[in-house]
């Protein structure tokens, strides 16, 4: 395995494994890996020749009051599990190397990212998406790998992609959870045990909607305060929203009854820490 720093030398080997008619699986990551990452790149081994996983904080990406500086960093143990994984490359560069001097353009999805985590996060999905395309051109995968757990995000890659014509299959690879059920997240190291504990109710709170519905309930609203009631009725925890949405655009559904498949989208401040779950509950 080997630790790449340079957008150049990514192209560079990227071309070379090209030409020998090799396959480039890619998964973007942020670091401080978990098992949710590591089902991402077990996925692109399975299906391509080689696998390059970066890893990088994306300054662009964080709002001014959130946790760009305490995001967990570790890059010797990240590196120790990829390894581990088989992978090829970690394409590894610094702020300067992805945003230099003079550095002024982004790629901007608009209507997908307009509610949910876009209108919690202003600028948050710019930051993603202009990110991910400078990956993309770096790394120039013929498969990127990302996981539902950000479903949002999931879907502003994929339309991104059709629309400027990037020749990517972008797969999504379903949520990976605890054993208890709280999805896996590097910030579920900012938990305290306490805070863990109340953590559970998203999980639980899709439980209670998938049982909702299968008890025969198809009201929106009534699945919408169930689960609100649910969320706040647990200690040291603020919504920060609760949706039914389209699973394709994304608009919110707020009355009315629910049929074939909607996504319920959690977003949810257990003390400092916000935390974020969905699911299609289908009818
Ligand atoms: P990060 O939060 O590190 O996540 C990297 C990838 O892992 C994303 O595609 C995310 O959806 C996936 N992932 C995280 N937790 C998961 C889980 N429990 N189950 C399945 N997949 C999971 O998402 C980012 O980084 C950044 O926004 C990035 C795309 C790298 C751009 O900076």
């Amino acid at each position: 395995m080997r630790v790449i720093k340079t957008i150049k030398e990514m192209q560079s080997i990227a071309k070379g494994h090209k030409k020998e008619g090799l396959t480039i699986g890619f998964v973007p990551t942020m670091g401080f890996l978990h098992e949710g990452h590591l089902t991402l790149v077990r996925e692109a081994k399975k299906i391509c020749n080689v696998v390059v996983v970066s890893i990088f904080v994306n300054p662009l990406q964080f709002g001014p009051k959130e946790d760009f500086a305490k995001y967990p960093r570790d890059f010797e143990r990240d590196s120790a599990m990829l390894q581990k994984e088989g992978v090829e490359y970690i394409f590894h560069p610094d702020g300067e190397e992805m945003y230099g001097k003079g550095y002024q353009t982004y790629v901007e999805v608009t209507e997908v990212t307009k509610n949910l985590c876009g209108a919690s996060r202003p600028g948050h999905f710019k930051g993603v998406t202009t990110v991910v395309s400078k990956l993309f051109n770096a790394v120039m995968p013929d498969y990127a790998f990302f996981g539902e757990k950000d479903y949002q995000q999931l879907a502003t890659i994929k339309r991104m992609v059709a629309d400027l014509n990037m020749d990517i299959n972008v797969i999504g690879v379903p949520i990976v959870r605890e054993a208890d059920g709280l999805a896996m997240s590097s910030r579920n190291t900012y938990l305290s045990e306490e805070e863990r504990k109340s953590a559970l109710c998203l999980y639980r709170a899709i439980n209670l909607a998938k049982e909702l519905i299968n008890n025969g309930e198809r009201s929106a609203e009534k699945i919408l305060s169930e689960v609100v009631n649910l969320i706040s009725n647990t200690a040291l925890t603020r919504i920060d929203y609760v949706k039914l949405c389209d699973p394709e655009t994304l608009d919110y559904i707020e009355t009315g009854l629910l049929k074939g498949k909607t996504l319920l989208a959690l977003a949810v401040f257990v003390g400092n820490t916000r935390l974020i779950d969905n699911a299609i509950l289908e009818v």
